[in-house]
């Protein structure tokens, strides 16, 4: 935060929740404020009465361990302030990351039948009823389901512009480039994600890409991975990322297993590609995000009927 931000964010921040604000900012603001609420609120039933707390106390939730654990060697307990931020982040870095692959995910499948087709037949001959499909090495035998949040990972990465970093003083020279101190270095994930260089055919939804076989062999999967990267890199990588492939996993699966799914008819190509959508946005089979730090999008509606 530079200086010369720090008296304006000072004298802004308390009227941030205010009706006067709610009011100006309309819904956006009420909806943000809505957010706040719940999070605070998730930490409250955890802190107020003896009856939860006894409950949350045992609790293998983020928040509850949070809660009751206090570190070890300092002694140090969190207050009120720390869990709410705690909590306003872990919903919102747990949730809409998730929420995007997974929609994501559904509107590939739905453009690309003969990929829905395989992953639904995978899932249905893997587990004999919708309560075995749980986290353990069974589901991670779904080759092609796990091929497919991987592909929809690549096509789609939840933060799809770079994550930025600050050159330390001394500056550095990255492939051959020297960047003073000061510079902020990033690469978008979007544009490696579909570098042609890393990915054949970036725009073909192709989730055997990550399937070795004679003509792809694991070496070439292995390259690719060095470019992949929806996690983010390094000591500020997502927290949450096994989680983030576990919630992944078994969200897909119960889904397919349990329905049929296709496309709406009145909502085609709702969240698609189109002429005049913008440069770069033309693609009818792309699922289109507009960055926002995470990323907003629209749709795909689809119509599922159950399958058992
Ligand atoms: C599909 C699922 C997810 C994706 C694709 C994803 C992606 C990301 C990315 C790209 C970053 C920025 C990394 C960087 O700065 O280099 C990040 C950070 C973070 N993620 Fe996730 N995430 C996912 C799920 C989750 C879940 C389930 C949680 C926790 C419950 C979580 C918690 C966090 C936190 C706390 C950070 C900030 C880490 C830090 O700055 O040290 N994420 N995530």
């Amino acid at each position: 935060m530079s200086l010369s931000y720090l008296p304006v964010a000072f004298l802004v921040r308390p009227f941030l929740r205010s009706q006067f604000f709610e009011m100006v900012g309309g819904k956006p603001v009420q909806d943000n404020n809505r957010l706040i609420d719940y999070g605070k609120a998730q930490v409250q039933a955890r802190r107020s009465d003896e009856g939860n707390e006894k409950c949350f106390r045992d609790a293998r939730d983020f928040l509850s361990r949070l809660a009751y654990n206090d570190d070890k060697k300092s002694g140090w307990h969190p207050t009120d302030l720390d869990l709410d931020t705690e909590s306003l982040n872990m919903i919102i870095a747990g949730a809409d990351p998730f929420s995007q692959v997974f929609t994501g995910a559904i509107f590939y499948l739905v453009h690309n039948p003969e990929c829905l087709k395989k992953a639904i037949e995978e899932v249905r001959s893997t587990f004999a009823s919708s309560s075995e499909i749980i986290g353990g090495p069974q589901l991670k035998s779904c080759t092609y389901l796990s091929a497919t949040i991987e592909e929809s990972l690549r096509r789609l990465a939840p933060v799809p512009s770079h994550v930025p970093r600050v050159v330390l003083p001394g500056g550095m020279t990255i492939d051959t480039h020297y960047l003073p101190a000061g510079t902020v270095v990033g690469v978008p994930q979007y544009a490696v994600h579909h570098n042609p260089d890393y990915y054949s055919s970036p725009f073909t939804f192709s989730p055997e890409r990550w399937i070795p076989s004679p003509e792809n062999p694991q070496s070439a999967i292995d390259e690719m991975r060095k470019a992949f990267e929806p996690f983010g890199l390094g000591i500020r990588g997502c927290i949450g990322k096994n989680l983030g492939y576990l919630q992944l996993r078994l969200s897909l699966a119960h889904f397919l297993w349990r329905f049929d799914v296709r496309e709406c008819e009145e909502e085609q190509g709702l969240g698609a590609g189109r002429k005049g959508l913008g440069i770069g946005r033309e693609r009818e089979d792309e699922y289109q995000l507009w960055d926002a730090l995470g990323a907003v999008r629209d749709g795909p509606v689809v119509e599922v009927r159950r399958a058992h």
